[in-house]
């Protein structure tokens, strides 16, 4: 018991008492890396870790007016990096993101890929339109296989070093009330897709990191959700800010293969662990769905 314990907390302490922040430029000479999600939330955070060590950075998402004032944000950090946007919408199909993606990096040696994008889904999975379905899927899921696709090719062929990071969630071990069952089913795929290559990538000098946060609070995410409105920030019992979630992210990059970020999201994977799900189900169908009432929540925090 107390080696489960130990072994499930131990990168954890790792990261909490780790008070500087890696240097992946130094240690494993990353000179340019690609961050999808990155115009607001955690991605964003982790540009900033990164121009400021002097990585390049390519960032990504939907929203060109946001990228552009993120770009603004990250070159008053450190005029010296490059940094180029893509507007790209993630929920389009697999091809079309994986060309994109490709056309838009071609001449770059980017060696770190963080595929982080991603947006909650709320409501009953039967009033689900299928499109609302297929884009969420195309978003959390099939963008991020067909990323990591297009650079493990090119980095076997290239016979080059990688790091790939995937932002999964504490949703992706245990079913959570009201969070969508595609948004959980999302979140568990990249962490299977991410531990299962974290395993047979080593031999060609790639890595793979998973990162499962539990709640943030300052990002778009839940608001995204339609739990709150974007005048609302939402905020939990428990919830984390986003560049220290940043921040773990990128000191288990190398070190670790699978993480959570915070006390709160290790214990929910020791208890899924202890439990099992059978039980984890029957607890939470005995649950108040804590967001139901996301006006009182987000009151109560403002
Ligand atoms: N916040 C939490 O409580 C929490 C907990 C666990 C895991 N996560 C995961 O952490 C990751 C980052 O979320 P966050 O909390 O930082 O929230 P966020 O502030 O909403 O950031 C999400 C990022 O993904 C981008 N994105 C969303 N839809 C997109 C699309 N269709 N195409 C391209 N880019 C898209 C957003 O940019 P645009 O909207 O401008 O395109 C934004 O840059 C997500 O994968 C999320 O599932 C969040």
């Amino acid at each position: 018991m107390l080696l489960m314990v130990g072994l499930n907390f131990y990168p954890t302490i790792y990261l909490h008492f780790q008070k500087e922040i890696q240097n992946v430029k130094k240690l494993y000479n990353v000179e340019w890396a690609l961050v999808t999600g990155s115009s607001t939330g955690i991605g964003k955070e982790m540009a900033k870790i990164l121009v400021a060590q002097g990585v390049n950075v390519v960032l990504l998402s939907s929203n060109e007016e946001r990228l552009e004032q993120c770009k603004n944000d990250l070159l008053k950090i450190n005029t010296d990096v490059e940094i180029k946007i893509v507007a790209l919408d993630l929920t389009k199909a697999f091809d079309h993101v994986q060309k994109t993606v490709a056309e838009a990096t071609k001449d770059l040696p980017i060696s770190l890929v963080i595929n982080n994008a991603g947006y909650a889904l709320s409501g009953k999975f039967q009033e689900l339109t299928s499109e609302t379905l297929s884009s969420h899927i195309n978003c959390n899921v099939s963008s991020h296989v067909a990323i990591t696709h297009h650079f493990y090719k090119m980095w076997t062929e290239k016979k080059v070093k990688g790091y790939f990071v995937f932002t999964a969630s504490i949703v992706g071990y245990l079913p959570f009330p009201n969070l969508n069952e595609a948004y959980s089913g999302a979140k568990g795929y990249l962490r299977m897709f991410s531990n299962t290559m974290s395993a047979k990538s080593k031999k060609d000098g790639i890595s793979c990191l998973v990162m499962h946060p539990g709640p943030v609070h300052n990002s778009r995410f839940l608001n995204k959700s339609g739990h709150f409105n974007d005048e609302t920030p939402a905020k939990f019992t428990f919830s984390q800010t986003a560049d220290v979630v940043a921040k773990h992210t990128i000191n288990a990059i190398g070190k670790f293969t699978s993480v959570e970020s915070g006390w709160y999201a290790t214990l929910v994977k020791l208890i899924k662990n202890i439990s099992g799900l059978n039980f984890v189900s029957l607890a939470l169908k005995l649950t108040p769905d804590i967001f139901t009432a996301p006006k009182a929540i987000s009151k109560k925090n403002n």
